[in-house]
């Protein structure tokens, strides 16, 4: 293929494991693509959809492996480019939140390759909806802040300040937050959350081996230890948890994720 006739590539939100919820558009691609890339969190049925001719190339992290760098990831997405027409970039729930999908967007752009986001359904609305607690609530929570509980130390912009956001938000949604749980629950404490706010944590949402406990905030960070739960999990804080109602929630999708 020439340089003029570079293929497109397409940031996909492959959505939080359960395969029912991939968009109509993400389907399409994975069906037509011929060449995918993708990361752990996606359920091996998304990838089934593939035709057979399709490259497939895992570049996500394996647990107790080192995942690729991201300088590696960005050049095999260009490489791939080069070499084939539809090109599709899989990452779990949305590939713009907490994803790195914008900084693949700009690398792809900068040398000159065409790149187009299909929005996926985020971990942070679905997992805590499959156990049937609202992120929002009219009597309860006018807003909601998704936050990484997980920084680089490399980062060129200020940690998280957990302590604002005690008082900023009626809901937060934690990602990545299970390793640092005592010390963002500490924070929050300090930054005048009451320790009795509801709280709970979903592992694995949406598909088989999906656990949940609801626990007040200062009892949380026990309860994790305990039961050891462990990535991937969403950790919910504020009265929003108080209005689960199982009555909606569907059944977890019987697929098996590598995480
Ligand atoms: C690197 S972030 C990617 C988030 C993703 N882009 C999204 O929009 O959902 C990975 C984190 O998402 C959360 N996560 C993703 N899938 C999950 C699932 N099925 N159950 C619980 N948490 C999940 C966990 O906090 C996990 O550590």
């Amino acid at each position: 293929m020439t340089e003029s006739h570079i293929g497109t590539v397409y940031l996909v939100g492959a959505g939080p494991g359960d395969p029912n919820l991939l968009t109509v558009k993400a389907q399409r691609l994975l069906m037509e693509c011929d060449a995918l890339v993708y990361d752990s969190l996606v359920p091996k049925e998304l990838l089934d959809l593939v035709v057979d001719s399709c490259e497939c190339k895992f570049v996500g992290k394996r647990r107790g492996h080192h995942s690729l760098p991201q300088k590696k990831i960005n050049s095999i997405l260009v490489e791939m480019a080069r070499r084939h027409s539809c090109v599709v970039r899989l990452k779990g729930g949305d590939p713009f939140l907490f994803g790195r999908g914008a900084e693949e967007a700009a690398y792809l752009d900068s040398h000159g390759i065409s790149v187009e986001v299909v929005p996926g359904i985020t971990a942070g609305i679905a997992v805590p909806a499959y156990v049937g607690i609202p992120v929002t609530h009219r009597l309860a929570g006018s807003s909601i802040t998704f936050v990484t509980g997980h920084e680089e130390k490399d980062k060129r912009r200020p940690i998280v300040n957990w302590r604002a956001l005690a008082k900023a938000s009626d809901g937060l949604v934690i990602y990545m937050g299970v390793h640092n749980l005592e010390y963002i629950v500490d924070e929050l404490v300090a930054g005048g959350l009451n320790p009795s706010t509801s709280a709970a944590i979903i592992q694995q949402g949406t598909v088989v081996g999906q656990r949940f406990i609801k626990a007040p905030l200062k009892q949380l960070v026990k309860e994790v230890d305990n039961l050891e739960f462990i990535s991937p999990s969403i950790i919910l804080i504020g009265e929003v948890v108080d209005f689960q109602t199982q009555a909606c929630s569907p059944e977890p999708a019987n697929v098996t994720m590598p995480i």
